[in-house]
């Protein structure tokens, strides 16, 4: 395990952003997604990806210089053209509109289309919750799981997350893939040799299988919990390219295995203005409530804690925080080491 420093990772990441012709507002909006993923612990979606995202910039799947713009709007929705830019970009515009649009309306929708793997869903939500607000995100994304009764690959994990504020500059938050696990824990365990519960993948025949070597080319990933993962794939699915005019499903490419291919993908960002239905304190004394009650129920046999969603990404963002400084995996020192390499700017590793 290397550590790094977050200043260093940071100017590291806006410098390389910078390098592939991106604006310094947008290097800077994109660092700040990837890097306040990993400081919430959730590595598989931050920096580890960023080479990934300016060799696609580089190979023409990206286009580092432009400009969404809202290509139609009433008084609290509205539909976004990504216009191929990175998907952060895309998603970050998108969801301060929302937030802009709920403030006058209460409540507001904007999807995006023509966008790209935008990262973890978690942060567009949490923007909304930082304004007083419930946010809503998600994306759908090239197919790879497979659906009940079906045996290939015929939708994408779907991540979709949501976001509530607590009143203490942290929120109620949870941000998962529609999958029973994500793909990258399959690929973990080939790596590992290790063998694999059957609730994870199907094979050909649409039969479980606890074969990790299978996937991606002979099995699918499982929905999460059967019928009901594969229903809120769908819902995502409708909000995010059905009615925004991405691509549907199969027309969705795979963002980091065809670098040169436009990724096609589609979001949606709801945010709902809390103020506008209940005074904000009425809201946190309720929300209070509830998480209390839950926390406080009976615990399990060995169970430390019982956690709201999102509490234990926030402890990580907090320890990282304090300290300045934040470990990485090794996939992520790998992919930030080529990325130095073929940049030519240094990694500040410690
Ligand atoms: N952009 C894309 O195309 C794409 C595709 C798939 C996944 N993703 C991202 O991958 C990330 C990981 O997804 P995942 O499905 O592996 O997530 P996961 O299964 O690790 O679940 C994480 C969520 O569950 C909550 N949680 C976990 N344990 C808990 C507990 N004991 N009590 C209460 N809450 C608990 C966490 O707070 C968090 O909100 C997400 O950020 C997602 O957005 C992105």
């Amino acid at each position: 395990m290397k550590k790094i420093k977050l200043n260093d990772l940071k100017e590291f990441s806006v410098k390389a952003l910078l390098s592939a012709g991106m604006s310094e507002t947008d290097a800077n909006t994109v660092a700040d997604v990837l890097i306040t993923t990993d400081t919430f612990g959730v590595m598989t979606h931050g920096t580890r990806n960023l080479n990934q995202y300016i060799q696609k910039m580089k190979a023409g799947g990206l286009d580092a210089k432009a400009e969404p713009t809202i290509e139609r709007e009433g008084t609290a929705w509205a539909i976004i053209n990504g216009n191929k830019a990175v998907g952060m970009v895309s998603s970050y515009k998108a969801m301060n509109l929302a937030i802009q649009m709920a403030k006058k309306a209460g409540i507001a929708y904007v999807g995006v289309k023509n966008s790209c793997h935008f990262g973890a869903a978690g942060y567009y939500a949490n923007l909304a919750a930082k304004e007083g607000m419930i946010g809503l995100s998600m994306s759908n994304a090239d197919p790879i799981m497979a659906v009940p009764n079906g045996c290939k690959p015929a939708i994408g994990t779907n991540p979709f997350a949501f976001a509530a504020p607590l009143g203490n500059g942290k929120s109620v938050f949870l941000d998962i893939a529609l999958s029973n696990v994500a793909a990258l824990k399959v690929i973990m365990a080939r790596e590992k040799g290790q063998e694999i519960p059957d609730t994870w993948l199907v094979d050909t025949e649409g039969q479980p299988t606890k074969d990790a070597f299978k996937f991606p080319e002979e099995a699918s990933l499982q929905p999460m919990a059967a019928h009901k993962g594969y229903g809120l794939a769908v819902l995502v699915e409708l909000l995010t390219s059905v009615l925004t005019g991405a691509g549907i499903l199969s027309e969705v490419a795979s963002w980091n295995l065809e670098l040169s291919s436009v990724n096609n993908a589609g979001h949606a960002f709801i945010a709902i203005d809390i103020s506008k239905m209940m005074p904000m304190d009425m809201f946190i004394q309720r929300i209070w409530q509830m998480a209390d009650e839950l926390k406080k129920g009976p615990k399990a046999k060995k169970a430390d804690k019982i956690y709201l969603p999102g509490e234990m990404e926030w402890e990580r963002r907090e320890q990282v925080l304090a300290s300045g400084e934040m470990e990485l995996t090794d996939a992520m020192v790998d992919s930030l080491r080529q990325l130095s390499e073929s940049t030519g700017i240094v990694f500040p590793i410690m």
